[in-house]
């Protein structure tokens, strides 16, 4: 059994044990590895796969073309929630299971993305720079106490901002297509449709899969139904914003702050976003926490095992 491992967070290191490596040593003839540090795409991730039966995926793109060259390949277990990159059509086709680690990951996440609604209230990346280039600069932020957030997918982390959100005393408005009322009804957190969060808060975080009903949900015409000076974060997936858009709206002062853990092209090379210091850039780091590395690469082994075994999974993802 030859398996291919790629998440960053799971790459052997000298001095280091991680458990769910070792389990994986356990269970496999052989283990190969990335050697870039980055998703892995076309040609390289293809080569890596030569002869896999399994595969532990970080972020890399798993297309048709990719699975094509793969026959002896049999799971997929994503490291993470989002299988937006796993072309599961082509997959299933190829009778491959892919499965992912739902849940595990929530904390890091709304804790980022939380945390960067602080920071951009109250502009600390550029204050601290400019501190320590021996500024002194005095700079009048706003507070989150008693604002109004917006959450788009009330899942999992959606729910943990939801519940950071209610320690700053904001009233917390929620859109979910497939939303869960008496949830929302228990936690005090208001179901609004898609528009009427868009008009209506100070803080709109987005917390969705990407998908073709996803793609672009940000653009130019939500912007403009926005309140002026609003603050986004984008901890989601990168096709969410349109980043062309987000760069007028934080030019004409629409958006008051920008945070983005994920984007378009991973990573983004001189984006034009980069110019403002009211834009927070993270490299979709959301899911980088001790916690949720070691609780994401202990089930994502135990999936990928369960299903190398020819046992039932029940975090197998299908593309219906
Ligand atoms: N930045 C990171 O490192 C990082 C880490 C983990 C997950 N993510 C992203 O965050 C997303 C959410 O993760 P999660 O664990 O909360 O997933 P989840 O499945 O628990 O929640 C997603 C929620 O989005 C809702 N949804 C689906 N379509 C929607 C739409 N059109 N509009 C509004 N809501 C919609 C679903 O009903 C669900 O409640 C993932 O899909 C993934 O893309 C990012």
């Amino acid at each position: 059994m030859k398996i291919l491992v790629t998440p960053t967070s799971m790459q052997p290191q000298e001095g280091k044990v991680n458990p769910a490596l070792e389990k994986l040593r356990e269970f496999a003839d052989e283990l190969v590895f990335n050697p870039t540090g980055k998703p892995l795409t076309g040609e390289m991730l293809i080569q890596q796969l030569q002869g896999c039966d399994g595969y532990l995926a970080g972020l890399d793109s798993i297309s048709a073309d990719v699975l094509e060259h793969c026959p002896n390949l049999k799971a997929i277990s994503r490291y993470g929630v989002g299988y937006d990159r796993v072309d599961l059509a082509a997959a299933e086709k190829q009778g491959i299971v892919v499965t992912n680690t739902p849940g595990v990951n929530a904390e890091a996440v709304g804790e980022l993305a939380f945390g960067m609604m602080m920071s951009l209230s109250r502009s600390l990346t550029m204050l601290d720079a400019s501190t320590k280039r021996n500024g002194w600069i005095r700079c009048t932020g706003k507070e989150l106490y008693g604002k109004k957030i917006g959450i788009v997918g009330l899942g999992a982390i959606g729910k943990v901002v939801a519940r950071c959100a209610g320690g700053f005393a904001m009233e917390v408005l929620a859109y979910d297509p497939y939303m869960n009322e008496s949830y929302a009804a228990e936690h005090g957190i208001k179901s609004v449709s898609f528009e009427e969060l868009i008009a209506q808060c100070d803080y709109i975080s987005m917390h969705l899969p990407l998908n073709d009903q996803t793609y672009h949900m940000i653009n130019k015409e939500t912007f403009s139904k926005m309140k002026d000076g609003v603050i986004l974060i984008n901890a989601s997936r990168g096709g969410i914003v349109d980043e062309a858009a987000a760069k007028e709206a934080v030019e004409s002062g629409k958006l008051g702050g920008l945070g983005l853990d994920a984007f378009e092209t991973e990573p983004p090379k001189d984006s034009p976003l980069f110019a403002y210091d009211n834009v927070l850039a993270t490299p979709h780091t959301g899911a980088h926490t001790k916690e949720a590395t070691e609780n994401m690469a202990t089930l994502a082994t135990e999936n990928l095992i369960q299903v190398l075994r020819g046992e039932e999974c029940r975090y197998t993802v299908t593309a219906h």
